[in-house]
């Protein structure tokens, strides 16, 4: 089984359309060593032919064309994307469902009842969809286990629910529910090997530990460095974990948690805000990751299990 990174960067991309922090500026000018990175997303196959979309992102068109093991081009009209599934109901993981309005059948589509009312109500997207090719609505309970995906033979999954936030315009934003962000486990059944995945990961629990050390690979939430790396650079009122992500850095941060798991579970960060010092591949925070065993995600990244 291997998962295909298609954008590694957290909401806005990187660089971001409109930012001149010191890495969007610095990747524009090829002043700093980084690599550019589009919105989060994942793409998961067994066979290399038929794929599980986790999120759908902003930046999907260019993601598909960028990886054109997604584009088997079988018929005239032909998609390697055999069902979708979302972890939760942000513009970055949901907007590129529009694009994808051209399907010859309605969207598989695996979210949580809760993510589900989201993108029926605060964000109209499949309201939207139905008027193109519709979306088939495939909830995922939470209480069943390891699920099977349709259309994806050999693959299981299990949702985990996640202490995150629910998007800014969902009218669960300060109220949030058990299902507006999950975690997943893939199983891979036939070498006994799972991989873990929370872009969005707004607090560790012994339980998600434990979970985690269960697993081959973790990729989980890289947005941001420090707790108030948003408000020292003026672009947000609110700490990181307000916003729905455990900072990597200080007391309880997201080094000092996977520091606990065993040293045979592969480390990855994912959804990687642009404002992040860990995008420059010689800063001394990127050094830290590296002391201890801990990779970045980029777009185009392979990783087998
Ligand atoms: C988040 O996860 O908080 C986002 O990246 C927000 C967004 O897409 O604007
Ligand atoms: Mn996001
Ligand atoms: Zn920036």
């Amino acid at each position: 089984m291997r998962i295909r990174v298609l954008g590694s960067s957290a909401g806005g991309g990187f660089p971001q359309w409109n930012c001149n922090c010191a890495n969007c500026d610095g990747l524009r000018r090829g002043s700093i060593k980084a690599k550019a990175r589009t919105q989060s997303s994942i793409a998961v196959t067994v066979n290399g032919a038929d794929w599980l979309l986790v999120n759908a992102s902003p930046d999907i068109l260019a993601q598909i064309q960028a990886n054109p093991e997604l584009q088997p081009a079988r018929t005239t009209r032909d998609s390697g994307i055999a069902a979708l599934l979302l972890m939760d109901a942000q513009i970055d993981h949901v907007t590129g469902l529009l694009m994808l309005r051209e399907c010859q059948k309605p969207l598989p589509l695996l979210a949580t009842p809760e993510v589900f009312s989201d993108i029926a109500e605060g964000f109209p997207i499949t309201k939207i969809l139905s008027h193109y090719c519709g979306v088939n609505a495939l909830p995922l309970r939470l209480d069943a286990g390891f699920l099977p995906v349709p259309g994806l033979d050999g693959m299981a999954v299990l949702p985990v629910v996640l202490s995150s936030k629910p998007p800014p315009y969902s009218q669960f934003r300060e109220c949030p529910r058990p299902g507006d962000n999950i975690g997943l486990v893939i199983d891979n059944p036939a070498t006994g090997q799972r991989a873990f995945y929370a872009p969005g990961l707004g607090e560790m629990t012994p339980e998600l530990l434990a979970l985690m050390a269960e697993c081959a690979v973790v990729l989980v939430d890289g947005t941001f460095w420090t707790e108030d790396e948003m408000q020292r650079l003026g672009f947000s009122s609110k700490g990181a974990r307000q916003i729905g992500h455990l900072p990597q850095s200080g007391a309880g941060g997201m080094i000092e948690q996977l520091a606990t798991l065993p040293t045979s579970v592969r480390k990855i960060l994912i959804h990687i805000n642009n404002t992040n010092p860990i995008l420059r591949e010689d800063s001394a925070e990127r050094a830290v990751l590296t002391a201890h065993g801990i990779e970045v995600a980029f777009d185009g990244m392979d990783i087998a299990f």
